[in-house]
């Protein structure tokens, strides 16, 4: 018999082992529980101290371990568990934990104040990906809350959703200095956050705003307009490439191209557009 560990126990130990990998430790060792605690009829509490032995204090270990056994504390095995166990509102939290303060890029050194982690319902049917944030979101802490931010919510509105129903995130979560693209290191180092967070929320439809996105959620390197008008498959999500709404400022007669783009997305989930004020 494998023993379990209570699915939101081993999501605290993941954490905490993430966290000594980014500090470069990578061998850790556990100790083998006492026949004892293996018993069916062994109280929990006792294997759960057993585990919790060979790490440092977590705090807020509360829950005991159930019945059946030690948690594979692989990475993928336990982020399943993870999922199993917690509300997407929960695995959020959990992974906005893990990244931190966050200093795994040259982002963080480059002026960012915030981490940008994302916006929006967990259980989102539709999610917008942008670049990266901008002064107004390095400001808040919040994704597209600047000029870009007001005309994506126009958008949102026009296909009959409001803001808080979707999900917004980025490529990268700290803003690059001037606006600039973020440098493939930089998205590479950040991405697999934004890959779990879609992991986790689990969207329907996905809308990449812009090249960047569009890049780095495909993984391919093509034009916008070879990918804009069709679905992609991308992370368990259908996936549709628009426009970037800072490009859309700058050239509003493509907002008509972007519209297109928008009712694909509107058709996947079975939306009605939004009807006009007035009517
Ligand atoms: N542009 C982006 O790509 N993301 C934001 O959050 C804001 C502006």
């Amino acid at each position: 018999m494998t023993a379990r560990l209570n699915p939101e126990v081993a999501a605290l130990v993941e954490a905490r082992l993430r966290y000594y990998r980014d500090l470069g430790s990578y061998d850790l060792y556990r100790r083998g529980l006492p026949p004892a605690a293996l018993e069916d009829s062994e109280p929990a509490a006792t294997a759960q101290s057993e585990v919790t032995k060979t790490l440092p204090p977590t705090p807020h270990v509360t829950t005991t371990a159930t019945e059946s056994e030690i948690p594979d504390l692989s990475p993928r095995a336990s982020r399943s568990a993870v999922s199993a166990a917690l509300s997407p509102a929960q695995a959020l939290q959990l992974l906005r934990e893990e990244i931190g303060d966050c200093t795994r890029c040259p982002l963080a050194f480059l002026g960012r104040h915030t981490i940008v982690f994302g916006d929006g319902d967990p259980h989102a049917r539709l999610m917008f990906v942008g670049e990266g944030p901008g002064a107004d979101e390095d400001a808040q802490g919040l994704p597209f809350v600047g000029r870009a931010g007001q005309l994506l919510n126009n958008m949102i509105t026009a296909m009959g959703l409001q803001r808080e129903q979707v999900y917004i995130a980025n490529i990268v979560k700290c803003r690059p200095p001037q606006n600039r693209t973020p440098e493939p290191e930089e998205a590479r180092t950040c991405v697999p956050f934004l890959f779990r967070q879609i992991e986790i929320i689990k969207p329907e439809v996905i809308v990449a705003l812009g090249s960047t996105a569009a890049t780095y959620l495909l993984e391919v390197k093509s034009s916008l307009a070879a990918l804009r008008g069709r679905i992609h498959m991308a992370h368990n999500s259908k996936l549709i490439v628009t426009y970037h709404p800072a490009y859309l400022l700058r050239d509003p007669r493509q907002k008509k191209e972007a519209w297109i783009d928008l009712q694909i997305a509107m058709r996947e989930l079975g939306l009605k557009p939004a009807k006009p004020a007035g009517d």
